[in-house]
């Protein structure tokens, strides 16, 4: 099997193996009330890629740990990332009509019921996170995990982020400023999602910090393939909309460095999250392997 190959063949299978998942930890869509059911349904079924549960399960494995007992952690993640694309597409913020293929939550489903949509996302991860599994895990472990999630999702990290996001539309920051803004606004979920893998499966601290080089690499290498595909993407295949970057004036890694420049950086980014798990074993060919799609994903 060659790389690509294999790549495809894994994404799918940890993609089914996910979806299965997150239909089992969310009550079904036609529970009261309805609305508030539906819109969570209709946001996590519209067709992610689902990268950041995927990222962690290959994670733990890496560590030499089993699927299931990461499953919980890795769908609550999700929840968390789809909580915040609900929250990113309300008028208030990006406003856009259109996300992972379909009308975004707000527009299907009005305001409201979109922002309480995202709150129980973000407070069902926790639920997730915090319940007694089939596979124990020792607590110590799990108390580590969900101070590392949280903390990533919150003000240092996702939230802040998408605050310094904001306020980057009035005051253009530089290069530094837009590396720290990528870092917390996408770059911290996705180191989350790879140290909780780790954390989970008992990794020493040298795993541990290798693994969170990796993800920090994979989350910048992540963020400004974002920005390259809102340029260069095809909008239908991304199932969200091109050129909103430059029509609002955002400051880019393509903005700032220009496009061939922004690839180059890119690259290195994958490079340096390759490199940064060397000393792991024929394990993390998913991990290798994921690395590089994010440099070469089209959507
Ligand atoms: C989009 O995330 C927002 C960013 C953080 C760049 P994804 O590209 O992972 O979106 P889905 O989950 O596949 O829709
Ligand atoms: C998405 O960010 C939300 C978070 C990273 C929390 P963007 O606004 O940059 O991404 P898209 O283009 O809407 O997916
Ligand atoms: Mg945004
Ligand atoms: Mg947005």
């Amino acid at each position: 099997m060659n790389p690509e190959e294999f790549l495809d063949a894994y994404l799918k299978d940890r993609r089914k193996i996910v979806e299965e998942a997150l239909q089992r930890y969310l009550p079904d869509e036609d529970t009261l009330p309805q609305d508030l059911h539906t819109a969570v349904h209709y946001s996590v079924f519209a067709g992610g890629k689902r990268i950041r549960p995927i990222l962690c399960l290959a994670a733990h494995e890496a560590c030499g740990g089993d699927l299931a007992a990461a499953m919980p952690t890795a769908c609550a993640l999700e929840f968390i990332h789809t909580y915040s694309l609900i929250h990113d597409d309300l008028p208030a913020m990006d406003n856009d009509d259109l996300r992972r293929g379909k009308p975004t939550c707000h527009k299907a489903f009005g305001e409201a019921t979109a922002i309480l949509a995202g709150d129980a996302l973000l407070t069902e991860a926790f639920v997730l996170l915090s319940r007694s599994e089939k596979i124990p895990t020792p607590a110590e472990r799990r108390l580590a995990v969900i101070q590392e999630i949280a903390a990533a999702a919150g003000l240092a990290g996702m939230v802040g982020g998408q605050a310094l996001d904001i306020g980057a539309e009035k005051v253009k920051p530089d290069f530094r400023g837009l590396q720290e803004i990528h870092r917390r606004k996408t770059g911290a979920l996705l180191t989350a999602s790879v140290k909780a893998g780790a954390i989970l499966a008992g990794a020493g601290e040298q795993k541990i910090s290798a693994l969170a080089k990796f993800g920090h690499h994979v989350g910048m290498a992540f963020q400004i393939a974002d920005d390259v595909l809102n340029i260069e993407g095809d909008a239908e295949l991304m199932g969200k909309s091109t050129g909103s970057d430059a029509a609002m004036g955002k400051v880019t890694y393509p903005s700032l460095l220009g496009l061939d420049a922004a690839k180059t950086n890119l690259a290195q980014h994958v490079e340096q999250a390759i490199d940064s798990i060397d000393a792991f074993d024929a394990r993390a060919l998913p991990l290798r392997v994921i690395a590089r799609y994010i440099m070469d994903r089209k959507m």
